[in-house]
């Protein structure tokens, strides 16, 4: 029965999958949302890349919806981001645990992993990256990347979170805030 599904989704095109809903019609808890099977995708369809993520909200910034993520900088994803200043988040039922983790588990600097996982890749209207078997997809623009400084927490446990960033990637994790452009979900 699993089977049928996923090759009926790989069959079927961006259209006949998703349908657009508002920000404010995301039924989803946001608690409950966020972190959970959650891989954010840049890049066009010649190039994209994407990473598994776990942190991160969604709300309103400057009067507009807006996600928010934090991305150590060394990571491919977040290069591309910058690059492109589109991106979108990708939300899986948990059926999809393994791949997702799989995006996880390697930099696509360095590998050929968006060709390895066993996903099918789907470009959105407005020509954003996604993958067919996802059941929520938030498109953003980027509005600002900020340098987190360990100086600026207040408990132990994050400023040792910043610090230990620091030393893998010679930088700062940064946090990423994106307007909402457009949210699809699966019909
Ligand atoms: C469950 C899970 C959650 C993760 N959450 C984050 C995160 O919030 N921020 C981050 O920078 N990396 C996170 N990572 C690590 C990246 O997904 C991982 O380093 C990935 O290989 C980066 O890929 P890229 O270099 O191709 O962008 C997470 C990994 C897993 C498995």
């Amino acid at each position: 029965m699993k089977k049928t599904n996923h090759v009926n989704v790989k069959e079927m095109n961006f259209d006949q999958l998703f349908k657009q809903i508002s920000p404010e019609e995301i039924g989803d808890n946001v608690f409950t949302l966020v972190g959970k099977n959650l891989v954010i995708t840049a890049g066009k369809e010649d190039h994209y890349n994407s990473m598994t993520s776990s942190l991160g909200g969604l709300g309103i910034l400057f009067r507009k919806p807006t996600t928010w993520c934090i991305l150590r900088a060394d990571r491919y994803t977040l290069e591309i981001i910058q690059k492109e200043q589109t991106y979108t988040l990708s939300y899986f039922p948990n059926e999809y645990k393994e791949q997702i983790l799989f995006l996880g588990s390697k930099s696509g600097r360095d590998s050929e992993k968006m060709k390895e996982v066993d996903l099918t890749s789907v470009q959105t209207p407005s020509g954003d990256m996604s993958f067919k078997e996802a059941r929520l997809i938030i498109e953003c623009k980027l509005t600002e990347i900020t340098t987190a400084n360990p100086n600026d927490f207040y408990s132990q446990e994050a400023k040792d979170w910043i610090n230990e960033a620091y030393k893998e990637a010679n930088d700062y994790r940064k946090l990423v805030f994106g307007e909402i452009t457009h949210v699809w979900v699966k019909k």
